[in-house]
């Protein structure tokens, strides 16, 4: 029977007892999916799963994205990205260098944002490398009633681009970074999501944005809505953490969260020679949030 624990009072448990690579039942099936349900991030010790493996456990979610980059997915899968600091003896990257590190829920900026994403450490840093994870649930619960009401049926604006956003900085470590950016800035469109997401299966209402994709309110001038940005992001940006959890991992741990719920950020602090490497899949979201909060059928 497997083990799940909470890790801390918000969100998150850790599943012990568990052996991935091992056909999975439909009852261990339902007991994940549910466990995600509940906790919003589950942390699985121990797994060392090959790239074909992680996508079959992956898949219990639903569908695969396919990562862009087909340069740094895995030779076994292109389903798998790798996300590293490692570089190879010919000067180019290993993988994608994990960016991250503002507070983001994965591909708000697109009209079909990622569901699950999944992460399984093959390699960790000595020191840094941290993933925090705030509930955004509770981040919605706290917020005053009147400022409840106000966001209900408001859409925030959300852009890939770092050059748009005036929250983010563009590390300088990133060789070609500006460049990316502005170009992305000219070629992507901005989309809309709702800032309050009613979750599609538990019902429950989370705030449904962030730093690092929502750089406005629809309808608003900036001027307008700045203060309310400033105020839905306090308590995700706050010091004392009260709403978060911090994974450190350990190597082999898999990891995932629920990007419908849950917000994060790669913490960083680590550098070459201390290489850190994992292993993304990602689930692709079944609908736009923005129909599914607008259509007059629900
Ligand atoms: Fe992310």
């Amino acid at each position: 029977m497997i083990n799940v624990t909470p890790v801390s009072d918000v969100m998150g448990a850790e599943i012990t007892e568990i052996n991935l690579a091992n056909p999975i039942s439909l009852d261990l099936k339902v007991v994940l999916q549910k466990a995600l349900l509940k906790y919003q991030v589950l942390v699985i010790r121990k797994q060392n799963l090959t790239p074909d493996l992680q996508v079959k456990f992956s898949s219990i979610w639903g569908k695969l994205e396919t990562p862009s980059n087909i340069e740094y997915t895995t030779k076994e899968s292109s389903k798998v990205m790798i996300l590293s600091n490692e570089i190879n003896p010919d000067g180019s990257a290993v993988g994608v260098v994990d960016g991250g590190d503002f507070w983001h829920s994965d591909s708000s900026h697109i009209e079909i944002p990622s569901m699950v994403t999944i992460l399984q450490s093959i390699k960790n840093p000595e020191k840094g490398g941290d993933t925090e994870f705030c509930n955004m649930v509770e981040v919605y619960n706290s917020l005053p009633e009147t400022l409840k009401i106000k966001i209900e049926n408001l859409y925030g604006i959300h852009h890939v681009s770092k050059v748009k956003n005036k929250r983010v900085t563009i590390s300088p470590d990133r060789p070609g970074a500006k460049d990316f950016y502005e170009s992305q800035a000219k070629t992507r469109p901005s989309v809309l999501q709702p800032l309050v997401l009613k979750h599609p299966e538990t019902g429950q209402k989370s705030l449904y944005c962030s730093p690092r994709f929502t750089i406005g309110i629809k309808g608003m001038t900036e001027d307008e809505a700045d203060p309310i940005l400033e105020r839905l992001f306090a308590p995700i940006t706050d010091r004392n953490r009260p709403y978060h959890y911090r994974h450190k991992y350990k190597n082999n741990d898999l990891v995932l969260w629920d990007n419908r719920c849950v917000c994060h950020r790669a913490v960083g602090g680590y550098g070459l020679p201390d290489i850190r490497r994992m292993h993304r899949t990602v689930i692709a979201g079944t609908g736009a949030y923005n129909l599914q909060q607008t259509s007059p059928t629900q």
